[in-house]
């Protein structure tokens, strides 16, 4: 079969700050739009989950229009509707899923509830191509970081670690409260690291030593690292200034530089090592953390001297998108995967191995 003839499949992601809408056709992206809500949270430092639904409303429909027009297909030509059903913000999925549903009834278009961790995988699809027969997959967001082995991206996923307290980019987002950067810190933390001098400060790696090395050897800590953080500022107060003095950008920029550097050490030690006792050659990256530059850098150089493969969405498809919802409807439509039932709600928290919510009993879909 060639690409044109596979099912077109509508995706649909509003699980946080983001509304993303795209039309994918196998592994093809047509088209996509993405409108985001960040601006209006930067002065509160933290989302404020009525605003994000009440924008995901007023957003939905010119963000549908673009992506279609982008495209070049209309309503009529979409085979299959794919919507984040979790996990996220309870307010933002159900404007999401509500908007999917009524779409998938007056089209009378199958819908799929898809795991939208799940999905910051499968986007890579869209650039790199199918997946090989066994992959590591590497989820860092905001909520997640996770190890995971992928046997196939719709129908079988385990889960072998993740984090203990803090996600990756979550405790980037706090340090860069800690150093008064602005809201969410994670790039302003890693582009502050880019300036600092490597080993000039050094933090600890979570659960990289001892009995937690081998008890723990796909899972993250990070809340420690954090307090350490905390603990470094408290006995050595930053250089008066703003953040603009010199002497003061220097001393942020050390620290920034060795906190990521603890962070992206334990992630790249544990994904390369993940590929090494399951006997996989390829690990793919995604989440909105996958921007990170030393991320990309160092995983980049451990992953090539152990022979392995590592696939990194671009940028643009790193962080929420509709791109990553279609993707991963159109690996499930191509599986062969029943529909969700119409009746899911909101799923605000959701296991990764569940990659989409499968119906109760094939045949029981409204
Ligand atoms: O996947 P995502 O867009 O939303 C969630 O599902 O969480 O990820 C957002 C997270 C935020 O914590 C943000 O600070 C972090 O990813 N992030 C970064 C970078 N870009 C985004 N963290 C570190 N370095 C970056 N370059
Ligand atoms: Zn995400």
């Amino acid at each position: 079969m060639t690409n044109d003839e596979l099912p077109l499949v509508l995706g649909i992601e509003s699980t946080c700050d983001e509304t993303g809408i795209a039309l994918v056709r196998g592994d093809q992206l047509l088209g996509q739009c993405t409108a985001t809500s960040m601006d209006q949270f930067e002065r509160y430092g933290g989302i404020i989950p009525e605003i994000a639904s009440r924008a995901h409303l007023e957003s939905f429909l010119p963000t549908l229009s673009r992506a279609l027009e982008e495209a070049d297909v209309t309503l009529e030509d979409v085979d299959a509707i794919a919507v984040a059903a979790g996990p996220g913000l309870v307010g933002s999925l159900t404007v999401g899923i509500c908007a999917a549903k009524t779409l998938a009834l007056t089209l009378g278009k199958p819908l799929y509830g898809v795991n939208h961790v799940i999905g910051h995988l499968a986007v890579d699809a869209l650039v790199d191509g199918p997946f090989p027969e066994k992959s590591i997959g590497l989820v860092a967001s905001g909520g997640h970081s996770n190890l995971l082995l992928i046997e196939d991206i719709a129908l079988s996923v385990q889960e072998l670690g993740g984090t203990l307290d803090d996600a990756a980019g979550e405790a980037f987002d706090k340090v860069g409260r800690l150093l008064g950067l602005p809201y969410p810190g994670g790039p302003h933390v890693d582009r502050r690291a880019q300036d600092g001098q490597l080993g000039k400060i050094r933090f600890p790696r979570g659960l990289a030593a001892g009995k937690d090395k081998e008890r723990y050897k796909y899972d993250f800590s990070f809340s420690g690292l954090k307090t350490a953080v905390g603990r470094y500022l408290a006995a050595n107060p930053l250089p008066e200034g703003t953040l603009e003095d010199p002497e003061r950008a220097a001393e942020v920029a050390n620290i920034c530089n060795a906190f990521s550097e603890s962070v992206n050490d334990s992630l790249t030690a544990k994904a390369v090592l993940a590929a090494q006792l399951n006997g996989c050659s390829t690990i793919v990256v995604g989440g909105g953390f996958a921007a990170n530059s030393r991320l990309r850098a160092l995983l980049a150089e451990r992953a090539e001297s152990a022979g392995i493969e590592v696939r990194f969405p671009p940028m643009r498809l790193c962080t929420d998108n509709g791109a990553q919802i279609a993707a991963l409807g159109s690996a499930l439509v191509r599986a062969g995967a029943a529909p969700s039932d119409l009746d899911f709600g909101p799923k605000t928290a959701m296991d990764l191995t569940e990659t989409y919510l499968a119906p109760r009993a094939v045949g029981a879909n409204l």
